[in-house]
């Protein structure tokens, strides 16, 4: 048995903030964000406004678009590394219950801005395993809640949003079906882009510690450098690994960190930067969401039919990386 991605649904908050207000903000200037990123905007949750408030219209969205109720639905897995609690209980069991979903396995997917790609490989192996009819797979981030909104080198490339796939079985002559992901993870690069304290390891303790060090941080150079390899990289072992060319794909839907990251990939590989989809100009790094709001937008636009060669590639905090092969 194959499986597919049935719909897509998406959502962003209202609140819409462009360069030039982060200016006031930090010492910082569109020319500066949009010549290093390619970002000029990017959405902001409201206060009462947490993850599985944005992964709620998003996750409703996919399934009306795939013609499925809440009692259809096995299995919820939310991808976000800004979770409505602190580790428990998981965003999927806020969003299952949210969604009336009545009798659900619910469990969420960390794997950072890689989020999407790992959730997308578990939600296949359990439709193809047999496991799951229907998963519900949300990537929601609110980063707007963990950067520091001090550092400019952080606070400037990060954007709030949700967007969600319904995957579903696939019969084995139809032309739409996601093939076995290439997922990887560094670890050794753990401490590149990390929230230091506040877990386990370096424990909040009142009055001691600084208020920064909750919150993200990122040697910018160090992520730079393992992306554009891992882009290309994963990209180029997915491709072999099926017999495939490059010229066969008709999309490559990236994780959107960086414009300058997808160029430099596409440029070091000699792969057309067209077929790369690109939409960080409105939304920034919204991390596990990226992709699936890329997929969304897509699909309102026209860009998607049924058949068509799609490769995700993403890398983040972990350090992960890794991508899908699908047809659409
Ligand atoms: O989902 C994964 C998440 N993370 C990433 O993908 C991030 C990967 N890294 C990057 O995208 C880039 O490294 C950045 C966009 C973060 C930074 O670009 P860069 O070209 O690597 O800049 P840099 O860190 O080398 O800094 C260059 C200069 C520095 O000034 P000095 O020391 O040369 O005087 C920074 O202080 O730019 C300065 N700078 C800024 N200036 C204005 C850093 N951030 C800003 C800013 N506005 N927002």
């Amino acid at each position: 048995m194959n499986a597919r991605i049935a719909s897509v649904g998406a959502h962003v908050p209202a609140r819409r903030m462009h360069n030039n207000e982060l200016a006031q903000i930090v010492d910082t200037s569109d020319e500066w964000i949009y010549s290093h990123t390619g970002i000029h905007y990017r959405h902001l949750a409201a206060e009462d406004e947490a993850a599985s408030d944005l992964a709620v219209p998003a996750a409703r969205q996919a399934m009306e678009r795939a013609g499925v109720g809440p009692e259809e639905i096995d299995l919820v897995l939310v991808a976000t590394s800004t979770p409505d609690y602190v580790g428990l209980p998981s965003t999927a069991c806020v969003v299952q219950d949210k969604l009336g979903i009545p009798a659900a396995g619910a469990m969420d997917v960390m794997a950072a801005c890689t989020g999407f790609i790992y959730g997308l490989e578990t939600a296949r192996t359990y439709v193809t395993a047999g496991a799951a009819r229907n998963v519900l797979l949300v990537g929601t981030e609110v980063y707007s809640k963990i950067v520091n909104w001090e550092d400019r080198r952080t606070c400037v490339l990060f954007g709030d949003g949700a967007g969600a796939v319904v995957v579903q079985p696939a019969a084995d002559d139809a032309p739409s079906r996601i093939l076995p992901a290439l997922l990887g993870s560094r670890g050794s690069g753990a401490d590149s882009l990390y929230r230091s304290h506040g877990g386990t390891r370096n424990q909040y303790v009142p009055g001691q510690t600084p208020e920064a060090d909750l919150k993200l941080k990122m040697d910018g150079r160090r992520v730079y450098n393992f992306a554009v390899s891992t882009v290309v990289e994963t990209i180029r072992r997915l491709l072999e690994r099926n017999d495939l060319e490059f010229d066969a794909v008709d999309w490559v839907v990236p994780h959107q960190a960086n414009e300058r990251i997808i160029a430099a990939a596409a440029k070091r590989a000699g792969w057309d930067r067209e077929r790369f989809y690109v939409n960080i100009a409105e939304y920034a790094n919204t991390s596990a969401a990226s992709i699936p709001i890329a997929l969304n937008e897509m699909f309102e636009g026209g860009h998607l039919s049924p058949g068509r060669l799609l490769v995700t590639v993403g890398f983040g905090s972990g350090l992960t990386y890794g991508g899908n092969l699908l047809y659409w």
